[in-house]
């Protein structure tokens, strides 16, 4: 049975807004929030007390399991203001469904549906002016689990707190993202947490993250934990490979996030009639490629950047520089898809939300 709660939403709001304290034209990404955020706590074997409150600190004592062993999963999404200011979501249930997924991997309980659109709905109703218009700009939403009882003993929480925090975001430009293949460090193993959005695996990339940026790289590439023969993931990214003008990106795993802008590229290239191969992509066919000049392109698909294109990759300290396309996929894709997040366009699939 799925989890539900029948529980009413508490709102406390705040006396006072903080958004005439925030330039909204010089925003680091992720270190700004709204003025509310959402919290529910899981003991007792059910989920309770849903509760829409100020943003604030929390008090939790150093002994909760979550310090100790990480058991944590967190999403992210956004929110989008369209030019009449009405607020759309961008395929919000597979947020919902992708957090459950990944909390029944790090074993913790799945959060109940309907208390998770209401609390999100009400939340981003409530802060919707903290969501500024205009393409790019964004209230970047991160609902997250954490296991908060208290106890080193090494075993799943027996309580959780599941939050919501929202972060107005201004375009991501990530400039020229340089990246290293990486051919020793892996971020996911077989039968790992890899498809999770676990916490732990976005802290295990920081350190071979910081030996590429020594070498003048912004992001790695991440190959298979095996053997480092195959493609997988760029940096907090799904990875795609334009060869000629054939799309490859390595299929879902247990080793690979099943994301939401990797899947939404793949259904736009397929409308636009062109051709994606979901298959496991040698590093050594895309070295090729780049020596024989049919690799167009590489770029990053992620909630926060959208798409990532990447201007050089080091393999074995070689570094292929690609040229930088005015026509690219890249930018195609993401035209169309920032059109359909900001209602600019039609919406062939059914992927907006609409909030307000
Ligand atoms: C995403 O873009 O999907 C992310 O998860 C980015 C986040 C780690 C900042």
């Amino acid at each position: 049975m799925k989890p539900s709660t029948t529980q009413k939403l508490d709102i406390q709001k705040v006396e006072r807004s903080r958004i005439d304290q925030v330039d909204f034209s010089n925003l680091t990404f992720g270190s700004t929030f709204s003025d509310h955020m959402f919290e529910c706590d899981y003991k007792d074997g059910k989920w309770q007390n849903p509760t829409i409150k100020p943003y604030g600190p929390l008090s939790i004592s150093p002994g909760a399991k979550v310090f100790h062993y990480g058991q944590a999963v967190f999403e992210g999404m956004k929110a989008y203001k369209d030019d009449n200011g009405k607020v759309w979501l961008f395929r919000p249930e597979q947020n919902f469904l992708r957090i459950n997924k990944s909390s029944v991997r790090m074993a913790m309980p799945e959060f109940p549906r309907d208390i998770f659109f209401e609390a999100l709905t009400t939340l981003v109703k409530m802060d919707k002016d903290w969501i500024k218009p205009g393409l790019g700009n964004s209230l970047y939403i991160r609902p997250f689990v954490m296991a908060t009882q208290v106890g080193v003993g090494a075993s799943p929480s027996t309580e959780y707190k599941f939050m919501i925090l929202m972060s107005p975001a201004q375009a991501y430009y990530t400039g020229n993202v340089k990246v290293v293949i990486a051919d020793h460090y892996s971020r996911s193993a077989n039968g790992g947490v890899g498809a999770a959005k676990a916490a732990g695996n976005y802290g295990a990339q920081f350190f071979p993250t910081n030996l590429a940026r020594e070498k003048g790289f912004q992001q790695v590439i991440w190959t298979d934990a095996s053997n480092h023969q195959y493609l997988e993931e760029a940096g907090t990214m799904n990875v795609f490979f334009r060869v000629n003008d054939t799309l490859l990106t390595a299929p879902i795993s247990d080793r690979i996030l099943d994301g939401v802008t990797r899947k939404s590229l793949i259904a736009l290239a397929k409308q636009d009639n062109i051709k994606v191969e979901e298959r496991p992509v040698l590093v050594s066919e895309i070295v090729e490629a780049a020596e024989n000049g049919t690799l167009k392109e590489i770029f990053g698909a992620g909630t926060a950047a959208v798409i990532s294109p990447v201007s050089a990759f080091s393999y074995k300290d070689k570094t292929h520089e690609l040229e930088m396309l005015e026509d690219s996929f890249a930018n195609r894709f993401k035209k169309e898809l920032l059109d359909i997040q900001y209602n600019r366009s039609e919406d062939p699939f059914d992927w907006r939300f609409e909030v307000v």
